[in-house]
């Protein structure tokens, strides 16, 4: 079963008002190093969980991980430096425009990123403020220009408050103009325990979700981009493949505060968290919740990865051998036009209607 590696940096600057990461608005002020030091030590007491497996990809994800020093970026991918599938292998790192300088950017692939995951959210400054963001429109482009010949990603939310199909369009005309490789197109989605679960929000209809989603798709097919998940498209290559590692039901070690892990073995599939609160976490790196996954929770669990993938996995592509109640409910998508018949996948009308599509399996 491949494996990928999850570092968690929860670090930010300010806290989003839509966002529920588990994060930290303290500054870094030198804890990014004892942070290293005990994922570090997270990962080599991870012996069992990797069974002598190699990383098949590595993604710091936040939180901001690009306020973390580049040193403290360095100490961990030494770590783990000999646990790589290959020399290629992909290195992820999610940063925040206001954090891109040409210096940091250099600096970062010297320690061994490869990938930039950059979050831009919009390029107009009514709908950076609107998301409570501390970047705007002209850092936005800076930043995406600064990252141009490098292999990266851009994430976008639309649903935006007060937005329209036509600001979608601009902005999607921007990353098109800037010659962008791969996007993350989120509808923005209203958490429970963030401000903006408690505030009156204008947010546009159904009728305009659905029309900035269908000039999405024109827009993007039309400039050599192919939707390959619900929310992800890219030019030929670019796909993420730590993301695809999840969405294969690959496993997956977490380190870092708040971070989770799925890990299989023989006998079973679990699934566990680390703490949130980062001194508990830099004191004790001892998991928590750590569950069994089975039964009707594990076909639900594989429908919500699997069928998000756009053209769906053939058979001997499956990391796992599907339990006989999956296939059982997923024979009555098929029979339903909902399901493909020889992958594993959604149909063109199943896709459309994800969520209820999923429910078969619940
Ligand atoms: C952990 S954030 C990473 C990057 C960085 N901290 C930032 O926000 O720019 C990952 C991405 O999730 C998306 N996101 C976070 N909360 C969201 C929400 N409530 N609805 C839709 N997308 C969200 C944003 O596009 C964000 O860039
Ligand atoms: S910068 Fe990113 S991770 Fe931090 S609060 Fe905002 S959305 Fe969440």
């Amino acid at each position: 079963m491949p494996l990928s590696l999850y570092v968690h940096l929860p670090w930010c600057e300010t806290q989003c008002p839509y966002c529920d990461f588990s994060i930290t608005t303290e500054p870094v002020n030198g804890n990014d190093a004892r942070l290293a030091e005990a994922i570090i030590k997270d990962i080599k007491h991870s012996s069992d969980f990797i069974a002598n497996r190699k990383f098949k990809s590595v993604y710091f994800g936040g939180g901001t991980p690009s306020l973390a020093s580049n040193q403290s970026i360095k100490q961990i991918l030494d770590s783990v430096k000999d646990r790589l599938e290959s020399s290629e292998t992909e290195i992820t790192l999610e940063m925040n425009p206001n954090d891109v300088s040409e210096k940091k950017v250099e600096g970062l692939l010297g320690v061994g990123i490869n990938r930039i995951s950059l979050g831009i959210q919009s390029y107009s400054d009514q709908e950076l403020q609107a998301l409570g963001r501390n970047h705007d429109r002209k850092s936005a482009i800076q930043a995406t220009k600064t990252l141009k010949d490098i292999n990266s990603s851009i994430d976008l939310i639309y649903g935006i408050e007060k937005q329209t199909p036509k600001s979608v369009a601009k902005n999607l005309e921007t990353i098109i103009a800037l010659n962008v490789n791969h996007l993350s197109l989120y509808q923005l989605t209203i958490e429970p325990n963030t401000i903006f679960y408690k505030k009156e929000l204008l947010l546009p209809g159904e009728e305009a979700i659905e029309k900035m989603e269908v000039i999405a798709k024109n827009l993007l097919e039309k400039n050599g981009f192919e939707q390959y998940e619900v929310s992800s498209w890219s030019k030929p290559g670019y796909q993420s493949q730590h993301n695809l590692n999840y969405w294969r039901f690959g496993d997956f070690l977490g380190v870092g505060p708040g971070s989770h892990s799925k890990i299989s073995n023989q006998q079973e599939i679990i699934r566990y968290r680390k703490i949130k609160p980062l001194e508990s976490y830099i004191k004790n790196q001892k998991s928590a919740e750590l569950k069994t996954i089975a039964g009707n929770e594990l076909d639900m669990d594989l429908a919500m990865n699997l069928l998000r993938i756009k053209d769906g996995l053939q058979h001997q592509d499956l990391t796992i051998d599907l339990p006989a109640s999956f296939l059982k409910k997923y024979q009555r998508g098929v029979d339903e036009g909902l399901l493909l018949k020889d992958k594993i996948g959604a149909t063109q009308k199943g896709y459309q209607f994800l969520n209820e599509t999923i429910q078969l399996f619940f």
